[in-house]
Parts: structure tokens; C-alpha cells; sequence
């Protein structure tokens, strides 16, 4: 563990964890992640921004007092969370004249979790400050950019925002800033996909604000620190907004070929209908690539065998997924082959009703197709194309 300096007096004191593979033993995670904590020295009082990680606690206390800070007066907790709150009882410990500033909720939660004394806390309400002497720190209390307690802290001299959650990626990597945009943009997405996306809408409150604010950097807990905030403004724009693209993604299972046949001859389909398609087999692939390709599709096609009356039991995790993390998909449809019966479209479609989508006419098959059948699916690719030219008519009218 290392402290880098973003600016004199304000440094980045967390952990690099470039081995863990899962979060919250959901999110896969291909390129680790970063446990950010941040380190703000005044003319008069220090605070710490975010702890760290339970299980990295004590290679945590050990970089703070290598670093010989004389005094931490404020451990702000920006989140609840115990990969950013965890460590908060050794640095009490180590600094016993420390307080924990934060909301009431996030206290609640915090106090839930860890043994924490309440007289511990200063409790800030919205748009509070408190003063490090020549620095100003202000709260912005965002409930829901992650858990109901979230806030943001606002460096307010030197314009630096510390988003916690928002804005994070799970992105090991020992560049302190994001300059490597491809891999950034990818780790954000994924994160943003599995960790954001259901609280699309409270983000769309936010965003205008933090923009209002326009922010130097934006030094979030998790990933690099944007010292190019319009990388990552850019991006949430086109994620949070309400307009999707034209982008078809095929969750698939097959048990002999005739459903992943069918998919093949649909990809095509809709490929020379112009259209950007992604399958994903759900068998062994990567949920964290399903979730980012939903981040900005319009249409999803279910493509599952009929296994016992139901679609094969392996789509049903992935799709259980899709339901809770309340993509923008417009348009919902479902493909397979089935053996002597099948209604899996309804069942499908029941597995997922937090999507808001308008439901198109499935295509299943008895067996193979055979020519009426892919007629069929010439027909649902024509559907899902003009439903996709009156998405993009609909969105250059409301520009
Ligand atoms: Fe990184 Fe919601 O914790």
C-alpha cells in the first residue's frame, strides 16, 4: 500500500486488490478492484475520506502510520458500506480523538454492522461544512447511488469531488489517474451496470448537479481517479439517459443445437437490418458482460430450449439479474425449440417484470427450423428493426 499525491495535502491512502474475483459474491470481477481512501490535510484539522476493506484493515493501518499523520480530526463516511466503512474501528483506535462524520442513515447502517460508539459521530445534514482550516469540506447527501445513506464530499478550495460508490470501477490498475480510457470506460461501464443501474433514475437528479459543480476531479472510492471528469460525465449521460440504442442482446442456452441454430440465423438477420447485436450464452458466460450489454440495449431476445414445461433452468439466474437491475430495455421477445409443447414466453416474461418493455411475438419451434420457421424469424427481425427506426424517430423528434 502506497500514498500518491493528487494535489499538496491531498493524497490517495487506499488498497490495490488486484486478485479478488467476486464482489458481494455476485459481481465478477475481471480486473479486481480498488478500495480508495483519501487523505485531506488542512492548515488546521485532517480528515480521512472513506476506510477500507475489513479483510485489508491491517495493511491499512500500517501505510497511516508509515505516513506519520499527527492527527486525523474527521473520518468522513461517505457510505455504509463495509469495503468503505470496515476499517473505521482501527482508525478510531489509532487516532482516539477521531470523529466519524456522516448522515443519520449512514450511521444507522454503520452502527448495524460494526461496533462503533454512537458519541463517535458528528451527524451532517445536506449542504453542511466543515472547516480543515484553509480547506472546506461540504456534504451532498445522495441517497441511492448505491445503499439509501450515500453522500458526496465536496473539496470546495480545490474543487475535487469524492463520489464514494458513484462513478467507482472495479479496475485494479497502478495508474492513479485514468488515463488508459478504453479499460477505464470498460470497468465503469460493468460497474455502473452492476451496481448502479437499478438506481438509474436518482442518478439522473444527481447528475446535474455534480455537473453544476464541475468538478476538477472526481475521486471516487473504487477504480482510478478522473482528472478528466468529462470521461466519466460523458459516459453516465449516454447510461443514465432514457433513450436506448439499437442494440439487440441475446441471452442463449441450447441443449442440441436447433435453439443456438436459430439464434445464429437471427444475429445475421438483424446484423444486415443494421442493427448491433450481442448474444451471450448463459451457460458459461461472464453475467458482468451480460449486465454491461443491457446497459444501453433496446431489445432483449430470450433464446431457451423448453426443458420440463420451462425454459431451460440455466437462463433463469441470468434473467433474474436482468429483472433487478431495471435495464432500459424497450422491447422483450423470445426464441427456442421445444420438443412436444411450450409456453416458456410467458414464463419469460414473468421472470422479469421490472422491465418496462413492449412485448413482441415469440418464435418457437418444434424441433429444428425448418423453412416456415425461419420466415419467422425473417419476420421478428423485420419487427425488432422497425421498432427500433421508431426508437430512433422518436428520438431525433425529441432533440
Ligand atoms: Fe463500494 Fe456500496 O460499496
Amino acid at each position: 500500500m502506497i500514498a500518491r499525491e493528487l494535489i499538496p495535502g491531498v493524497s490517495a491512502v487506499g488498497a490495490i486488490d488486484w486478485d479478488r474475483r467476486y464482489f458481494d459474491e455476485l459481481v465478477p470481477l475481471p480486473h479486481g478492484t480498488t478500495y480508495n481512501s483519501y487523505l485531506v490535510q488542512g492548515s488546521e484539522k485532517t480528515a480521512l475520506i472513506d476506510t477500507m476493506y475489513p479483510a485489508r484493515t491491517a495493511e491499512y493501518i500500517a501505510n497511516l502510520k508509515r505516513l506519520n499523520i499527527p492527527h486525523i480530526d474527521y473520518i468522513i463516511a461517505n457510505h455504509g458500506e463495509q469495503d468503505h466503512s470496515g476499517s473505521i474501528p482501527a482508525v478510531l483506535e489509532l487516532y482516539p480523538n477521531a470523529r466519524v462524520v456522516t448522515n443519520k442513515f449512514c450511521r444507522k447502517l454503520i452502527t448495524d454492522a460494526i461496533d462503533v460508539a454512537a458519541d463517535r459521530f458528528l451527524i451532517i445534514e445536506n449542504e453542511d461544512i466543515i472547516s480543515l482550516g484553509d480547506r472546506t469540506l461540504r456534504f451532498l447527501i445522495t441517497p441511492w447511488v448505491h445503499w439509501p445513506d450515500t453522500m458526496l464530499t465536496h473539496l470546495v478550495e480545490d474543487n475535487i469531488l469524492f463520489t464514494c460508490d458513484l462513478f467507482g470501477a472495479h479496475n485494479a490498475t497502478s495508474d492513479l489517474y485514468a488515463t488508459e480510457v478504453g479499460r477505464t470506460l470498460e470497468s465503469a461501464r460493468r460497474y455502473y451496470a452492476e451496481i448502479m443501474m437499478p438506481f438509474r433514475r436518482h442518478i439522473q437528479k444527481y447528475l446535474p448537479m455534480v455537473e453544476k459543480i464541475a468538478p476538477r476531479m472526481i475521486a471516487a472510492s473504487h477504480g482510478p481517479v478522473y482528472n478528466r471528469p468529462a470521461l466519466i460525465l460523458d459516459a453516465y449521460r449516454l447510461w443514465i439517459s432514457d433513450e436506448p440504442l439499437r442494440e439487440v442482446v441475446i441471452p442463449h442456452v441450447s441443449m442440441y443445437s436447433n435453439t443456438s441454430n436459430m439464434v445464429l440465423y437471427l444475429v445475421d438477420r438483424l446484423i444486415e437490418r443494421g442493427l448491433k447485436v450481442t448474444p451471450f450464452n448463459v451457460v458459461d458466460g461472464d453475467l458482468g458482460d451480460l449486465a454491461s450489454s443491457l446497459v444501453t440495449a433496446s431489445t432483449l431476445v430470450v433464446a431457451a430450449s423448453t426443458v420440463l414445461g420451462g425454459p431451460h433452468p440455466s437462463c433463469v439466474g441470468a434473467l433474474n439479474l436482468a429483472n433487478i437491475l431495471k435495464p432500459k430495455t424497450r422491447f422483450l421477445t423470445t426464441i427456442g425449440s421445444y420438443g412436444w409443447g411450450s409456453d416458456i414466453a410467458k414464463k419469460i416474461q414473468a421472470l422479469m417484470p421490472n422491465l418496462e418493455a413492449r412485448v413482441l411475438p415469440p418464435v418457437l419451434v418444434k424441433g429444428r427450423a425448418i423453412e416456415e420457421d425461419l420466415k419467422e424469424l425473417d419476420r421478428l427481425a423485420n419487427e425488432i428493426y422497425e421498432c427500433n427506426e421508431e426508437l430512433t424517430a422518436q428520438s431525433v423528434a425529441a432533440v
